[in-house]
C-alpha cells in the first residue's frame, strides 16, 4: 500500500532504533568522527555516497533524515541537502557542466539564477541562451546545440509564473542527449518532477520546507545512481554543507507542510480571485486560474498550488 502524502510526512526520515526510542531523529552537530580503529576509519571513508556519518561536511544522521523525507515528497531516489535555494541550482549546474558547454534557461528564471549564468557560468566558458518558458517543442529543438548539455526548467517562472510543459520539453533535451533539471520551489509535493521528465530536481527549502521564515536552507533530488554520483562528488568537492540546525527545523516543519499548503493554496486563490474582479488589475498570474500562461499544463501535471501568484496592474 502506498502511504498517503500527510502520513509520510509523519513519519519520513524518522529511525526510533537508531535515536533509541525518541520519535524524532536526534539534532546533531560535529565535525570530526572517532572511529575505533583505522581499518574502520579507511573502510568508512569510502562510503561517502550512502547516508553514512564519515565527517561533518559529508552530513550527519539528521542531514541524511532530512535528505530521505525530501527525496520521498520529490519522489527521486537520493537527495543532498545544500546550504540555500541558490546553492541547490548553483550547484548540480557546477557539478554538470564543463567548460564549452551550453544550456538552456527558460527567460522567467529566478533572478539570482540568471546572474550566476552571468557570472560564474561564463567566466568558466559555459554559455546560456535563455528561452521562452511557453517555446513549444519544435521551437525548442532547433535551440540545441552539439555543446548543449542542459535544459533548465522553471515552473511556474518567477514572477510571471509561466507553467510549462515539462513532459514535452524533457522529451525534446533527452532526445538530444541533455538532462533537464528543474526549479520545483513552487510545486514542492505538488508536481512530481521524475514523472514528467526531470532528471535534477532544484528546492529551495528555505520556502514551503521551512515555512517559518526562518531558516535558509536547499536541495537538489536525482532518481538514478549515475545521476546521484557526479551530484554527490560535486557538492562535496565544493564544501557544500547546510547547517544541521536548520536541517532539523526543515524536518520538523515538513511535518505541518500538508496542511500547510491546504491554507496556503485555499487563501492564495481567494486574493486572487478578488484581484482579478479590481479594475486596477489587468491580469491575474495565478496557476490555477484560466488568465496564467500554461493553466492547461497546471491542470494536467500539478496536483494543487502553493500560496504565491503574480499580478499585472492597469497603466496609470
Ligand atoms: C524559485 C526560487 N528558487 C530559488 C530560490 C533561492 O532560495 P534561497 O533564498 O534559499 O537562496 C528562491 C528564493 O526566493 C526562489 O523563489
Amino acid at each position: 500500500m502506498t502511504k498517503k502524502f500527510e502520513t509520510a510526512l509523519v513519519q519520513g526520515g524518522r529511525a526510533p532504533t537508531k535515536s533509541y526510542g525518541y520519535v524524532n531523529p536526534k539534532l546533531t552537530r560535529g565535525s570530526t568522527v572517532l572511529y575505533p580503529d583505522m581499518a574502520t576509519k579507511l573502510a568508512t571513508g569510502k562510503r561517502r555516497l550512502e547516508p553514512v556519518e564519515i565527517y561533518g561536511t559529508l552530513g550527519n544522521d539528521t542531514h541524511f533524515a532530512l535528505e530521505r523525507m525530501i527525496a520521498e515528497i520529490e519522489g527521486g531516489s537520493h537527495a543532498q541537502v545544500v546550504g540555500s535555494g541558490l546553492a541547490a541550482v548553483t550547484v548540480p549546474l557546477l557539478a554538470y557542466l564543463k567548460s564549452g558547454d551550453h544550456v538552456l534557461m527558460p527567460d522567467s528564471v529566478y533572478g539570482p539564477t540568471r546572474n550566476f549564468c552571468r557570472g560564474t557560468l561564463q567566466r568558466f566558458g559555459i554559455t546560456a541562451e535563455y528561452y521562452d518558458p511557453m517555446i513549444d517543442p519544435a521551437a525548442l529543438r532547433a535551440l540545441f546545440r552539439p555543446a548543449t548539455r542542459v535544459l533548465f526548467t522553471e515552473s511556474p517562472g518567477s514572477h510571471t509564473f509561466e507553467v510549462q510543459d515539462i513532459p514535452a520539453l524533457a522529451e525534446v533535451a533527452h532526445a538530444a542527449g541533455a538532462k533537464v533539471f528543474m526549479d520545483n520551489t513552487w510545486g514542492l509535493h505538488h508536481f512530481q518532477p521524475f514523472r514528467h521528465g526531470v532528471d535534477v530536481s532544484i528546492q529551495a527549502l528555505t520556502k514551503y520546507a521551512g515555512g517559518h521564515s526562518d531558516i535558509i536552507l536547499g536541495a537538489v533530488s536525482v532518481n538514478s545512481k549515475e545521476d546521484w554520483l557526479w551530484l554527490r562528488d560535486g557538492a562535496l568537492e565544493m564544501g557544500q554543507y547546510a547547517s544541521p540546525d536548520d536541517c532539523w527545523l526543515a524536518l520538523r516543519g515538513l511535518r505541518t507542510l500538508h496542511v500547510r499548503l491546504k491554507a496556503q493554496e485555499a487563501a492564495g486563490l481567494r486574493v486572487a480571485h478578488w484581484l482579478a474582479e479590481q479594475p486596477e488589475v489587468a491580469r491575474v498570474l495565478h496557476p490555477a486560474l484560466p488568465s496564467c500562461p500554461g493553466h492547461e499544463f497546471f491542470k494536467r501535471d500539478f496536483s494543487g498550488a502553493a500560496g504565491l501568484f503574480g499580478v499585472v496592474f492597469q497603466p496609470e
